[in-house]
């Protein structure tokens, strides 16, 4: 039995290739600027290692915005008030929800990631802190309306939504998303967003190329996970982790840069890129202060507060439904 699980586990893409992830690969790269959508980075592996991006010394987002929401917890829990239902899109390893659970004293606490695995270990964890609040893990994909669990009922929502995890979408998209947040929650919902800051290059570039070259191998495991779950054969090592700020357009970008002339398959289909070509696979966009509250405004939120630490690097927003 247990051989059998391990064969299966091994080859998966003999039996069941997600066929979202394989339609995005096989579009992206068919495209003119070959690309990979960013979410696809996170599978168990790549969960990890961007738990491990957000312990290095130059990437300041995560002890940042935790900072931020430690000294604001008191502000946000007066404004939120108790009883609300906590929904966290893209929860991860829930790192900072403690933060905010103790402070907004919630009904009840709904995880929301792509990544099963490791959102039920992220749920066990936090479960042992907080033993007495229903948690009810949800494995999907917040980029469309969610059913949330019956067993919330009626209560307000408070949409969690930090990690500018929001910064990988171009505006079109991330005004989609925070109005299809709005739907999820409903009539009467908030929403605390973190959202990172424009900032100069030094700091930048850094955050997203450590000396550590952890963030290399998260952006390098996509080619890895394409190959196991495709049935693909590109050759990874000849690929090299590149990052760049786009000024016109307010993003890091990071791509991986074929070192020379290549040659591979992806389910069975014929792929080639030249050296110095490039696979594009994330964009991180800043949001300067007003252009944070603009962006929530389009899509049909009221920012009502909003922190942010001494230096600005991050912000934290709360935002209402307008009714
Ligand atoms: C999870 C999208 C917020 O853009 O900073 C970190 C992902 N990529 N290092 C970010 C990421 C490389 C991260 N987000």
């Amino acid at each position: 039995m247990l051989r059998e699980i391990d064969r299966v586990a091994a080859n998966p893409a003999a039996s069941a290739a997600d066929p979202a992830f394989l339609a995005d690969v096989l579009a992206g790269f068919a495209s003119a600027q070959k690309a990979v959508p960013a979410r696809w980075f996170y599978d168990h592996r790549g969960s990890e290692l961007f738990e491990a991006i957000t312990a290095l010394p130059e990437y300041y987002p995560t002890r940042t915005e935790r900072r931020i929401l430690a000294a604001a917890a008191g502000e946000i829990a007066a404004r939120v008030g108790p009883r609300r239902a906590v929904v966290e899109f893209g929860s991860g390893s829930s790192a900072k929800t403690p933060l905010l659970l103790s402070a907004v004293a919630p009904s009840a606490y709904v995880p929301v990631d792509i990544s099963g695995a490791f959102l039920r270990e992220s749920a066990a964890a936090l479960a042992r802190s907080f033993p007495h609040l229903p948690i009810h893990p949800l494995e999907a994909d917040f980029l469309k309306p969610l059913a949330l669990p019956a067993a919330l009922a009626g209560a307000p929502r408070l949409g969690f939504f930090p990690g500018s995890t929001i910064g990988n979408m171009e505006a079109d998209a991330a005004v989609d998303l925070l109005r299809t947040l709005a739907a999820t929650l409903g009539a009467g919902a908030q929403l605390v967003i973190g959202i990172d800051r424009i900032k100069g290059e030094d700091v930048l570039l850094p955050a997203y190329d450590d000396a550590q070259g952890v963030t290399a191998q998260f952006n390098l495991n996509v080619l890895v996970r394409i190959n196991r779950e495709l049935g693909a054969n590109i050759p990874v090592r000849a690929f090299r982790h590149r990052v760049r700020w786009n000024d016109a357009a307010a993003r890091i970008e990071m791509h991986l840069e074929a070192q020379r002339d290549l040659a591979f398959t992806i389910a069975g289909r014929p792929f080639s890129i030249r050296a110095g070509e490039t696979i594009h696979t994330e964009n991180s966009h800043k949001y300067g202060p007003r252009d944070a509250s603009l962006l929530l405004r389009a899509a049909g939120w009221t920012p009502v507060a909003g922190w942010t630490d001494p230096e600005e690097l991050f912000a934290v927003l709360l935002a209402e439904v307008a009714p």
